[in-house]
């Protein structure tokens, strides 16, 4: 059977700050989205979160893009909204650029991964949601998943996954996309994916069949609202098992933190730190980033899971890292690479500062 699985998420309040969800929040969420099921628009649907980022979970058979299921993520997304206003919770409606829907939630401030896809006779997903970073994030990630050999020995000795993967690149200042087929062209893609605050890995195939193999949000805020609002806080799905990575090689990128955008004030580099559901609550300096993986068996839609992947304990050293990493970058206050460099600071906090001491700047003679 044909199922979509749809992830759309936006920060619609926070509880304490920046720091986390509250559990008002994603119930109402919940009960918004259970009434959908119940009407028979949903297979199955879970309401979760990661940090203060809502995150609406849904299997369906609309496809990609649909009205309906958009729809719904918004009006979830407002109903979330309201509460948080009646809560008082921090940034209420935050991550929601625009006030009328208008069919598409792309470009109106969630974020969003999908897609439709054969269930297959045992069907392992994984979704990834991160909290204090930009899209793009996923681009080292995915590279090592797909195209990584050290990462992925199933590249080497699977058959089925021998020939490789060809990756969707999307240029998210220039609206524009690119296919690389990696391995042949992995060089060339690195080129691109390696600056993730521009370039962002969209969709991931299994090249001999076709087969979507990963989708990421790679919507950019900042972009859309042409100044700073909050961070991205992508999510990215990975299907598992078979023409794909094994559970496994697809956790395995987490376990060797990396730096990435966002932290504080969505101005920061800090390490990406792999943690439980209950553990996504950034706190020292807004941070460090998180990342969670709930991992889900399909059964003719209905969400099996979820497993919080990332919280078992073959992940401790890496928090450990991440942790060391975080105290490394700190050292370096309002200092670069800490702090992002300038072009990236035009979408931050920093543009007012600039514009009021413009005037002041004098020719050096
Ligand atoms: P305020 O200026 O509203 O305190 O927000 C700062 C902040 O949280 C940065 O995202
Ligand atoms: P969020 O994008 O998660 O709301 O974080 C905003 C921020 O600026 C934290 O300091
Ligand atoms: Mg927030
Ligand atoms: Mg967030």
């Amino acid at each position: 059977m044909k199922v979509t699985l749809s992830v759309i998420k936006a920060d619609v309040g926070g509880y304490v700050g920046h720091s986390e969800s509250h559990p008002d929040i994603i119930a109402k969420a919940q009960e918004c989205l259970n009434k959908a099921k119940k009407e028979g628009m949903l297979i199955d649907c879970q309401a979760t979160k990661c940090g203060d980022d809502l995150q609406l979970i849904m299997t369906h058979q609309k496809g990609t893009g649909n009205y309906d299921i958009h729809k719904l993520a918004w009006d979830t997304f407002i109903t979330g909204t309201e509460l948080a206003k009646k809560m008082k919770l921090y940034g209420a409606g935050q991550d929601l650029l625009t006030d009328a829907f208008s069919g598409n939630v792309k470009g109106m401030g969630p974020g969003l991964a999908e897609m439709e896809f054969e269930e297959r006779t045992s069907e392992p997903v994984l979704i990834f949601m991160a909290d204090k970073t930009s899209a793009g994030a996923w681009n080292m990630p995915l590279y090592k998943m797909f195209a990584d050999p050290f990462n992925t020995i199933g590249l080497v000795i699977a058959p089925s996954m021998h020939t490789g993967y060809v990756f969707e690149v999307h240029d998210v200042k220039e609206h524009k996309k690119i296919r690389f087929s990696a391995p042949e062209e992995i060089y060339d893609m690195l080129v691109f994916i390696g600056a993730p605050a521009r370039f962002a890995v969209k969709y991931v195939y299994h090249k001999e069949t076709g087969e979507i193999a990963s989708a990421s949000s790679t919507e950019r805020l900042s972009l859309l609202a042409g100044k700073y609002v909050g961070k991205d806080d992508p999510v990215c799905i990975v299907r598992a098992q078979g023409i794909f990575p094994a559970v496994g090689e697809i956790l395995e990128p987490f376990a060797s933190p990396v730096l990435v955008e966002g932290w504080m004030r969505g101005s920061h580099m800090g390490p990406l730190m792999p943690v439980s559901v209950a553990d996504s609550t950034p706190a020292r300096f807004d941070g460090p980033p998180r990342v969670i993986g709930l991992g889900y068996q399909l059964n003719n839609g209905m969400l099996v899971g979820p497993r919080d992947m990332l919280a078992d304990k073959s992940f401790n050293l890496a928090r450990h890292h991440a942790n060391e990493m975080a105290d490394m970058m700190r050292r370096h206050g309002p200092f670069e690479p800490h702090r992002l460099p300038l072009e990236e600071m035009e979408y931050t906090t920093m543009p007012e500062v600039m514009e009021k001491l413009k005037d002041r700047f004098e020719d050096l003679v």
